[in-house]
Order: C-alpha cells, then sequence, then structure tokens
C-alpha cells in the first residue's frame, strides 16, 4: 500500500519523508489557505522534498478552467498530479488531461457510480472521502469495499487512494480492503506506530540492561 502525507505543512511533510515512508502528499485548497503562502510556492517545495505524486487541486467549476489551471499545474513539477471534483464538468476535464498524458486524481468521491464514471474518463487516481461519510453515520469503508471490487471486475487502471482519513484503523482497513493509496494527516501517521506495549517493553529492556555487568 502506497502512503501519502494529507497536509500542505512543509516542516511537517520534512518530517514524515525523513522516517522512509511516504509515497506521494495530497493537498486540497482547505490545506493549502491553511499554509498562508502562495499556492505554486507550497506545491513547487513540497514536489522538491517528497519524490512522488503530488495532488494540486484545480478551483475552476467548468472543464475548460478545470483544464487550463491543470496544464498550468503539470508544469509545475513532473510528479505534479491534478486533482479535480467529482463533477459532471471534472469527468470532461479528466477526459483532456488524461489524453495529453497528465495524471488527475478525481476528489470528492462519495459513491461507487461516481467512481466508476471517474475510472472512464481515465482518472489516474479516484478520492473517496471516508471520514465524511462516517460523520453522516454512512460507512465510508463500504464505500471503498465497493470500488476496489468494481475495478477489480474491470481491470480499471485507476487507483484507490482512501482519504479523509481520521484514525489507524482507517488505514487498516484501506489496506485489508486492497486499496492502493492511503492519504493521511500527518497526526495519523504518528498513531499508526505508536504502542504502549512498544513503549512500556522497550522501558522495561532498558531498565534490565542497567544491570548487566559492563
Ligand atoms: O484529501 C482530502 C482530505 O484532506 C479531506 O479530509 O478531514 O477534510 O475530510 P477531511
Amino acid at each position: 500500500m502506497k502512503l501519502f502525507a494529507d497536509t500542505a505543512d512543509v516542516e511537517e511533510i520534512r518530517k514524515l519523508n525523513d522516517l522512509g515512508i511516504i509515497d506521494g502528499v495530497t493537498t486540497n485548497p482547505s490545506l493549502i489557505a491553511k499554509e498562508g503562502r502562495k499556492f505554486e510556492e507550497v506545491v513547487q517545495e513540497i514536489a522538491e522534498i517528497v519524490d512522488g505524486p503530488i495532488s494540486a487541486e484545480v478551483v475552476s467549476v467548468k472543464a475548460e478552467g478545470m483544464v487550463a489551471e491543470g496544464r498550468e499545474l503539470a508544469k509545475l513539477h513532473p510528479n505534479i498530479v491534478v486533482k479535480i471534483p467529482t463533477i459532471l464538468e471534472g469527468l470532461k476535464a479528466t477526459r483532456i488531461l488524461a489524453n495529453e498524458g497528465t495524471p488527475v486524481n478525481m476528489t470528492l468521491c462519495f459513491s461507487a457510480t461516481q467512481a466508476l464514471l471517474c475510472a472512464k474518463a481515465g482518472a489516474a487516481y479516484i478520492s473517496p472521502f471516508v471520514g465524511r461519510l462516517d460523520d453522516i453515520h454512512t460507512a465510508g469503508m463500504g464505500l471503498i469495499e465497493e470500488i476496489v471490487t468494481i475495478y477489480s471486475n474491470y481491470d480499471f487502471e485507476t487507483e484507490v487512494l482512501v482519504a479523509s482519513i481520521r484514525s489507524p484503523l482507517h488505514v487498516l482497513d484501506a489496506a485489508i480492503l486492497g486499496a492502493d493509496v492511503a492519504t493521511c494527516p500527518p497526526k495519523t501517521i504518528y498513531q499508526m506506530m505508536a504502542h504502549p506495549l512498544t513503549d512500556i517493553g522497550l522501558a522495561k529492556f532498558l531498565a534490565d540492561w542497567e544491570s548487566v555487568p559492563k
């Protein structure tokens, strides 16, 4: 499973990248806005840190504008993936950009029928938002299971990029279901590694080591 960092905080990204476990980064307009910096500057800095797919989102809602923005974003760095919302105009834009060889991550996906059409439009990634579905008492991981099954049934090459992750259990369930990517807030990545029994066991080993004759 590929693990992406879901943040535009370059210092956090640098720290995570040093762990040697990050395969890419996803951003969105809200994450970019948090940084208070120019969009293009942040995206380029991220692309210089992490050698992997870097998702940068368009803000147009019409295909013509999406394509124009996507072409400009693609010029920022060879690893840029253009993020496009899962709407009808987004399908049109995705097909055009995909035909030009620009990878597209279709985002804000909340149904398997959306995911099916996005794959047919040539999206390189689909981003189902599991946390936001859970927030409205709808099983987000159930959507992942549907999409993974449909994509497998028809050999779609679109990668399932599980997004809106709220806990390590989302990542665990996504991995068990066979999703291609999980994009996680930094906090979740750290939570994935933390375990009290590891800490207790290590402390005991070190304490016992003190009694070993030197
Ligand atoms: O990549 C999409 C992700 O950032 C959305 O997460 O927590 O705003 O639903 P959230």
